[in-house]
């Protein structure tokens, strides 16, 4: 069945690079982004974890940690990751689900037969420390991952769950925000004593204080 957002994300227990996975139990109360990619040994797999792997400070600056997951067996992620070392200049420094029974990628959802029968897409989720899902994108095989746009995407979330606002089209960290239509001027003159712009009465922008 397809996972939805709010969903809470499915547990596993499931064999990994970095030993026995007990999903939830593993993510704790970080933010956790889940990804799966179609198989060992490919070429655009290997640039997208060696990014994932220079991205790592970035994850925990974000109190976020990254797990891989494709359906080849512990001793293919084993030996390819020599050659994300060799190719990337970043060793593997994340988990990396070896999900050859295809538990966790029939759980998630991440075989598309009409895609291909037996390889998993590219699936991304984000998932926040209540374990529930806060977003999902699904890419082509044959298209590698923009992984400063899975931390954009945490930052926005993490912003917006904090505060009354929300991120624009292109928000990056430090970009005016949007008071949500929820919040009447009322309320908004105390949340936002800075002020905002009023482009309309539904379109608010804000800066926020540092
Ligand atoms: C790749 O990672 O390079 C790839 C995997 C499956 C199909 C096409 C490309």
């Amino acid at each position: 069945m397809a996972l939805h957002l709010g969903d809470t994300a499915p547990d596993f227990t499931q064999e990994s690079t970095e030993g026995t996975i007990h999903f939830h139990e593993w993510a704790g109360d970080n933010w956790v982004v889940l990804f799966s990619h179609p198989k060992d040994f490919t070429p655009v797999c290997t640039t997208e974890l060696g990014e994932v792997s220079r991205l790592k400070p970035e994850f925990e600056k974000r109190n976020a940690k990254a797990i891989g997951l494709s359906v080849d067996p512990l001793e293919d992620h084993k030996a390819w990751a020599g050659d994300i070392q060799e190719t990337q200049g970043h060793g593997l420094n994340f988990p990396l689900l070896a999900d050859s029974d295809r538990k966790v990628s029939t759980l998630y959802d991440m075989i598309h037969p009409n895609a291909n029968d037996t390889l998993t897409v590219r699936s991304v989720f984000i998932i926040d420390p209540n374990k529930k899902i806060r977003l999902t994108i699904t890419y082509p095989a044959s298209t590698g991952r923009n992984f400063s746009e899975i931390l954009r995407v945490i930052d926005s979330l993490q912003l917006t769950d904090d505060q009354k606002v929300a991120t624009p089209v292109n928000w990056n960290e430090g970009d005016d925000c949007i008071i949500v239509p929820s919040v009447s001027n009322e309320q908004a003159k105390e949340l936002f004593p800075q002020g905002w712009d009023e482009k309309k009465p539904y379109l608010r922008m804000v800066k926020l204080d540092k």
